[in-house]
């Protein structure tokens, strides 16, 4: 699919933009390109000699054109003659903008010899490598420059490094194209705060200027309620900015669903016109209640003798007092931390009373302790370093994830996982073959110790080939030495990359035994250990892992490839989990990749997810009616009021968590309306009603599935409210790309 270049580069946080004049004309596609591998830096050159060299479409990845399991360094040269008639294009020809979508995995960019961008660290980078594979590659050239070779030929020339995967190009059409001024002058939602105290939000929107000009001009804004179609105010003001920098203004509309501020830009001296829209984020999940509250699973396995840590989430005002009952022997509770922990040598069910009280009152719950061959008889919820991170993980940004999973009360709703993905190995194996951490790990076993003291448990990373998707250390031939030495850090949690495994060890027409091999070896290597490592396949959903994961040792796999955060990819994913879904059970769960909410960033610098509100809702209630695990990806340091809102909705995470563990089914689709529901363990069926039309609109739910029968009780899950009994009219309301979650039925 072509996107839009300007919405595919403009749109944040529930913001689009797309400006007047330049979009439909003057851009100039880029499709072909040629391609060498190999590395010489005399190929940046204008006039070096490509006229060998093969050529190849610039919207599929090179190992599909030619150069089948190519890892390492190669150039594309991109031969271009850009009209002066482009100029015309515009009303201010000052800025050429090259958009070369995304290069697996980095890249370094020149045109007609001289650097103008890069992305990533290749190999020889003192910073050591990081791929950017799934970055939007956006690189301006000052027209005043001198660069540009207008009606003739230039090079665009890309020096590139694959580390692993597909190798380059493999998105949507590089363009080049006359940037417009007011393409530089958009809300930036990273800079934005938001005051969601009672009826009406209160934003203070950062506008930023990124170019180097001054921006000055006219900024009309109307908000919109999406929901009734009508404007509810009008504003205008002038607005002067200097060169990169910004200005904050501030703007307040009802907080509820479908209200955008559209606003229009109109700069002075050029005349152009620029419009964005911001779609306010609004919280759905109620205030936490001051009474007290147990959260969290109700049902907790283990292997007979492994340590035990559970941290017990509870919510209500402090002073809070914990406690636990019935303890099996082997297991303590810390009241002052609220962590049970310890061991159980007989296998068995154990029910555990956990209590929390304060001065309004006493919480009990049981926790059902299973001692047997199975664990994640929940999905694992937690975070893992990659969507925020990338390979630049390390020791000090996991300990502070750690401090503020449990200081922002996640860790009180359930969130317990800290997981390091690729980025922690050593250059080299010890001399006796061990592998060891590099220098952003000083002591793995010290911090895995500090989770554990907080009753959070701790994952790791690695790949069965020899190599990780970041080409550090894999566990090929090591399976067994590598699972001792997680152990002896204390891992609770191993995320198994096949990355390398896949050039190097797989066949090229493998059967499911041959996919089997490497997860079965290492299963085997974590059976072993005489503590619980969950495993977590990671071979994003080859020869349908749902039938035999379980068999070799899983507790989930992935069953795509990566996640971004963009809108086409989530809805993509969650297309594709219907095969999958009713694989899914207690101790075997299908993982349709990490959790996009909050800020992320892979490695590169952070920025607010790029999917909007309601994009954010649906994410979750889908996540949690597949019983998908909820890996956080963002920076948990920097959690806006929005995403923690997001993260500890009770209701909505006791769908995810229910004990009976079957995955939602589509139970219904039509004009672009889906349902989908679950079964829960008190009876209850839990139904998302998601609107994937892109208006505000109603549908009459009644009658659609059977469970949806007129009379039967509903629950509007996310606003925690009972709704009337549902009648034959009832009409879900639901806003563009979101949904309606309910609970179906009276229940046990
Ligand atoms: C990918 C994997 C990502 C991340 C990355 C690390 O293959 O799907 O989730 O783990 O490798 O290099």
């Amino acid at each position: 699919m072509r996107r839009s270049l300007v919405a595919a580069l403009l749109a944040g946080l529930g913001v689009s933009t797309s400006v007047a004049s330049a979009a439909s004309t003057g851009v100039i596609e880029l499709p072909r390109a040629k391609f060498a591998t190999g590395d010489d830096m005399a190929r940046a050159r204008a006039d070096f000699d490509d006229s060998k060299w093969a050529e190849l479409s610039t919207t599929l990845n090179f190992e599909k054109q030619g150069f089948e399991d190519y890892d390492g360094y190669a150039w594309y040269r991109i031969h271009v003659r850009i009209p002066s008639s482009l100029k015309s294009s515009v009303k201010w020809a000052e800025r050429l903008r090259i958009y070369l979508s995304s290069i697996d995995d980095v890249d370094e960019t020149f045109l007609n010899g001289v650097k103008i961008g890069a992305m990533g660290q290749m190999p020889g980078d003192p910073r050591g490598y990081a791929t950017r594979w799934n970055g939007l590659r956006e690189y301006d050239v000052g027209v005043s420059s001198g660069l540009v070779r207008w009606d003739e030929d230039n090079v665009i020339a890309i020096r590139l490094y694959d580390g692993s995967g597909g190798g380059g190009f493999y998105r949507d059409m590089p363009t080049l194209r006359l940037a417009e001024i007011v393409e530089g002058f958009k809300p930036d939602t990273g800079k934005t705060r938001y005051d969601y105290a009672g009826p009406i939000v209160k934003a203070s929107v950062h506008w930023a200027n990124s170019f180097p000009v001054a921006m000055q001009g006219r900024l009309d804004q109307e908000v919109f309620d999406a929901d009734s179609g009508k404007v509810l105010s009008r504003g205008s003001r002038g607005v002067a900015v200097a060169p990169n920098s910004g200005i904050d203004l501030p703007v307040q509309a009802p907080q509820r669903a479908g209200i955008e501020v559209r606003y229009t830009f109109t700069e002075a001296k050029t005349g152009a016109v620029g419009r964005s829209v911001l779609n306010l984020p609004y919280l759905l999940t109620p205030a936490e209640s001051a009474r007290p509250r147990i959260n969290g699973a109700t049902v907790l396995g283990a292997r007979p003798g492994s340590p035990i840590y559970y941290r017990l989430p509870a919510t209500g005002r402090s002073p809070l007092k914990l406690g636990a009952r019935d303890l099996p022997a082997g297991l303590a509770f810390d009241p002052a931390q609220g962590v049970i922990s310890g061991r159980v040598a007989m296998a068995g069910e154990y029910r555990i009373t956990l209590t929390a009280s304060n001065a309004l009152g006493e919480a009990q719950r049981v926790l059902t302790l299973i001692v047997g061959d199975m664990l994640a008889l929940t999905p694992p919820m937690g975070w893992n370093s990659w969507n925020v991170y990338g390979l630049a993980v390390d020791a000090a940004k996991v300990r502070a994830v750690a401090d503020a999973m449990v200081s922002t009360g996640l860790a009180a709703h359930g969130w317990t996982y800290v997981n390091i993905d690729d980025g922690w190995e050593s250059a080299q194996r010890n001399a006796d073959g061990s592998i060891g951490t590099n220098s952003k790990f000083p002591d793995m076993k010290a911090l895995s110790d500090d989770l554990h003291a907080k009753g959070l448990r701790f994952g790791i990373y690695s790949s069965p080939g020899p190599l990780t998707c970041g080409r550090f250390l894999g566990s090929l031939g090591h399976e067994r030495q590598d699972a001792d030495t997680w152990a002896s850090w204390g891992v609770d949690y191993l995320k198994y990359d096949l990355c390398s495994y896949e050039t190097t060890n797989l066949p090229k027409n493998p059967s499911v035994a041959d996919h089997r091999k490497p997860y079965e070896i290492m299963g085997k290597a974590l059976a072993a250990q005489s503590r619980d490592i969950v495993f977590s396949l990671c071979q994003y959903g080859s020869a349908d892992v749902w039938n035999w994961g379980r068999e070799v040792g899983g507790s989930l796999w992935r069953t795509t490839g990566d996640i971004e955060d963009s809108w086409r990819l989530v809805r993509e994913i969650m297309e594709a989990q219907v095969k999958s879904a009713p694989f899914a059970g207690p101790g075997r769960w299908n993982d349709p990749d990490m959790l996009v909410v909050g800020e992320v960033g892979w490695g590169g610098e952070l920025h607010p997810t790029r999917i909007t509100p309601d994009e954010q809702y649906t994410h979750i209630s889908y996540w949690s009616l597949l019983a998908a695990p909820l890996l956080l990806g963002n920076d948990l340091t920097r959690l806006d009021a929005f995403t923690r809102n997001l993260l500890v909705n009770d209701e909505v995470m006791a769908v995810n968590q229910d004990p009976l563990g079957r995955a939602a089914r589509k139970a219904w689709s039509g004009d672009g309306w889906e349902i989908w529901e679950r079964e829960l363990a008190d009876g209850r069926k839990a139904v998302g009603v998601f609107n994937f039309g892109e208006a505000f609109r109603s549908l009459k739910i009644a009658g659609r599935v059977p469970e949806l029968t007129a009379g039967v009780a509903l629950r509007d899950l996310w606003r925690q409210k009972d709704l009337a009994a549902l009648s034959e009219g009832f009409e879900a309301r639901v806003p563009a790309h979101g949904v309606l979650l309910l609970a179906v039925g009276k229940g046990r």
